[in-house]
């Protein structure tokens, strides 16, 4: 991280904390806001989130490594993520999964599993950088990817 970029994400972190200290329950809100305007939560925040909050340190990072949905370092390219909750799993999530993961090798992008996007009932569901899609196959799992490329 360049001392531009750790700055910005510096103001970011304070920013957030300011605006969400006070919330009861704050530590899941906050750590969402810094993911969702970094794309992570970097390790430098857990001290800063844990005195705002009057946490220990292993509280905050047992938290962050709690829930699969928070990444200690930024992403690589577009964030690709697939489904693999019951509904999508009764769908085919499983093969879809192993295609991804056989497809993705090699390429500028982070595969990550999620538990469940709401679109349980046009299961399987994916997204890419939040978009949803729904009834993915591998067929358009791989239009999907090509679509990805073309755009990068
Ligand atoms: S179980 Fe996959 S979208 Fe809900």
């Amino acid at each position: 991280m360049t001392s531009k970029t750790a700055e910005a994400a510096q103001h970011t972190i304070r920013r957030v904390l300011d605006d969400k200290r006070h919330m009861p329950g704050a530590l899941l809100p906050i750590l969402h806001a810094i993911q969702d305007q970094l794309g992570h939560v970097p390790p430098e925040a857990v001290p800063e989130i844990a005195e705002a909050l009057n946490l220990s340190r292993a509280e905050v990072h047992g938290v962050i490594t709690y829930y699969h949905h928070f990444r200690s370092e930024a992403p690589k390219g577009a964030v690709v993520q697939v489904c693999r909750a019951e509904a999508c799993q009764a769908c085919g999530s499983d093969a879809l999964w192993a295609h991804a993961n056989k497809q993705a090798a090699g390429q500028n992008l982070t595969l990550e599993q999620v538990y469940c996007l709401g679109l349980c009932a046009t299961a399987p569901a994916m997204s890419i950088d939040d978009k949803p899609y729904a009834r993915v196959g591998a067929t358009k799992f791989d239009h999907l990817l090509a679509q990805l490329k073309e755009a990068a």
